[in-house]
């Protein structure tokens, strides 16, 4: 097929002589193209995309739409390492090996890799968190936010929903508080040192880039000096009709290709060719962290996995969580090929069963003597080390190993429901890696490390019992469970949860309890911070937010809200007991409540508190 597209393709090329005939409607427009422009079509013909300009009328008609539609070829040539040309010769091979049904781990056989298994609050976890503070200001920290968030159909981007609605903090501002928190942490731990300040990086798409604009602006980047964050548009890639990777046109315009994002492995091209890794190698910075969009648990486990990146030298350090057997979740798997070649990668979790039953394990996925998966499950945050990526990447340009993904319209696989297009993923960059290259991992419970918010109400209403629901009503109860968990660890008596149905999910609820970064960023932190005999009734609601607020002898059964600037030290106890605030259920079909809380399925009704604000310094004590 490929030979007869490229001789096709070259019988056209002559743009002075055969070219008039065979594409009549191209060549009558020429001298309405920049010599640039020209180049360009020329590279289109080669390779066999001749059916751009079948529609094209007369010079005169649309000549606006032609340039434009050149424009846009521009752009979507120079956004791809390698060109269009590439990424054509690219599909053509992918969606042959798709059609032929060909499987990427053919020869591969798979195993366990090595990493570190964590259990918040031991020795261990408390050394790993130290370490990782330490070196938290030589990290850089990228956000990837260029999705469509399809799933969640939320009508906003999903950095500005609430993680929480006690405080209404969205996971932007949740993510950019921890990253600050930690660079202040860092620097304290370190002090005599020059203070850094921590690279933040948001890889947007035209999807999601002006509304992140507008977040960051309108809320003064929520306490982050603008410089200090840099804003990365990924571009979208050409969508392919057929398998002969014929670019599809934009059903709406004619003159336009039609596009699709690419996914989130483009943030590696980007980085690189934003000069920005090298930037950071000068500054003497030692690792990338890569980190979505909707998990407000994320930096619960973030220090611990930098102190076991530094301590263990790791190139790569994937965050995972224990992983039943054949759940949904891609598992941490190092693959070996039969010519010596190895990887440590994620695998899908539909591949990884067939993998392992075709490869000498006859029961495929299952779980071993721990009750869970020996293959981890992977929550896509990344930790990489700098110089070592920055050696990578000169080779590959940051080009990820792409997939393709089409439908079929029937077994035949010569025509797609709808056109397609390849797309990369980020977590498959050590697919090129040396075996050299030392890649881990570092497992966390899931309570502490994942809860991302991806899927709608009436979607996650279906998941399969015992699965997660990744959706608003799970994520913002995770938090509450996780600060729950974390303040009995330091020896707070917190009621245990109770079971309550919100949008047709059934979830635990605990009390509800928040606190900002700078209060307690990691277990010692919160050590710190706790003292006496505590407790927190199940119906209880808590903000704390200020970072010298010291919680001892506290007895709480209803809301407390404590707010305090840092250069005030607050003791907060004695028995604080009101009515609280309600968790009211919401209808997600109900409009007229606000989109952002009605995907949750409940919002907070307040019906009494006690909330102090501390804003002079001095020390203070908040006795109910
Ligand atoms: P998801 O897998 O959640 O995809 O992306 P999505 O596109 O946001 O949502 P769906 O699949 O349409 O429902 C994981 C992370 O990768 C980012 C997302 O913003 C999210 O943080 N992402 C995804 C990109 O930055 N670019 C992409 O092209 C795709």
């Amino acid at each position: 097929m490929e030979a007869s597209v490229a001789t096709e393709s070259l019988s056209k090329l002559n743009i002075n002589g055969d070219f008039a005939s065979s594409l009549p409607n191209l060549h009558k427009n020429l001298h309405l193209l920049s010599p640039q422009q020209v180049e360009l079509a020329k590279m289109l013909v080669e390779k066999g995309q001749s059916h751009l300009f079948e529609h094209w009328p007369e010079p005169g008609v649309d000549d606006d739409e032609k340039k434009a539609f050149f424009d846009q070829v521009a752009r979507l040539n120079s956004s791809y390492p390698g060109g269009l040309a590439s990424y054509i010769k690219t599909a053509r091979e992918l969606l042959a090996d798709s059609r032929a049904g060909k499987n990427p781990f053919d020869g591969f056989t798979p195993s366990v890799p090595t990493g570190e298994n964590l259990s918040y609050g031991d020795e261990n976890f408390i050394k790993f968190e130290e370490a990782g503070v330490k070196e938290a200001q030589n990290a850089a920290f990228v956000l990837v936010a260029g999705g469509l968030g399809e799933r969640l159909g939320y009508n906003g981007i999903k950095v500005a929903l609430p993680f929480e609605t006690i405080t209404g903090t969205c996971f932007l501002q949740c993510y950019i508080e921890s990253v600050l928190a930690l660079q202040e942490a860092s620097y304290r731990m370190t002090q005599g040192g020059q203070k850094k300040e921590v690279p933040f990086v948001i890889m947007t798409s035209d999807d999601t880039h002006a509304r992140i604009v507008e977040l960051l602006e309108s809320n003064s980047y929520f306490g982050m000096k603008p410089t200090q964050v840099k804003l990365l548009k990924q571009e979208k890639v050409a969508c392919l009709e057929d398998n002969d990777a014929r670019l599809a046109l934009d059903p709406q315009n004619k003159f336009r290709v039609q596009t699709k994002p690419h996914g989130h492995g483009d943030v590696h091209s980007l980085l690189y060719s934003s000069g920005l890794l090298y930037e950071w190698h000068d500054a003497g910075l030692r690792w990338v962290l890569f980190f979505q969009d909707t998990n407000g648990l994320l930096f619960k486990a973030i220090p611990a996995s930098i102190g076991v990146s530094a301590t263990k030298g790791y190139h790569v350090n994937s965050l995972a969580v224990p992983r039943k057997a054949k759940e949904a979740i891609g598992g941490i798997t190092k693959l070996t090929h039969i010519d010596g070649r190895s990887m440590v990668i994620n695998v899908e979790y539909n591949q990884l069963d067939p993998l392992l039953r075709a490869t000498g394990f006859p029961d495929g996925d299952v779980n071993c003597e721990t009750g869970y998966s020996p293959f981890p499950g992977n929550i896509n945050q990344l930790i990489l080390e700098l110089d070592p990526y920055i050696e990578e990447l000169k080779k590959t340009g940051g080009a990820i190993k792409e997939f393709v993904n089409p439908k079929y319209k029937d077994t035949s696989k010569t025509s797609f429901k709808s056109s397609t297009r390849l797309e990369c993923m980020m977590q498959d960059y050590p697919k090129t890696l040396p075996p050299s290259a030392r890649v881990g991992f570092t497992v966390m419970d899931t309570w502490l490390a994942y809860a991302p918010v991806k899927n709608n109400p009436e979607d996650a209403a279906k998941v399969p019992k015992g699965n997660p629901y990744h959706s608003a009503t799970s994520g913002e109860m995770a938090i509450y469970r996780a600060n729950s968990l974390i303040l009995r660890k330091v020896g707070v008596q917190v009621d245990n949860p109770v079971k309550e149905v919100f949008n047709g999910q059934e979830v635990e609820v605990w009390p509800r309890i928040v606190w900002k970064p700078t209060w307690g960023l990691t277990f010692a932190d919160i050590r710190s911070k706790v003292s006496g005999s505590c407790s927190i009734t199940q119906r209880s609601t808590m903000a704390i937010k200020g970072r010298n607020i010291f919680v001892k002898d506290l007895s709480l059964d209803g809301a407390l809200v404590i707010d305090s600037i840092d250069e005030a030290e607050v003791k907060a106890g004695g028995s604080v007991q009101n009515k609280g605030w309600l968790l009211e259920k919401v209808d997600y079909k109900d409009t007229s409540v606000p989109e952002a809380i009605r995907i949750r399925g409940f919002r907070f009704r307040k019906i009494e508190q006690l909330e102090k604000q501390f804003s002079e310094p001095g020390k203070f004590e908040l006795k109910a």
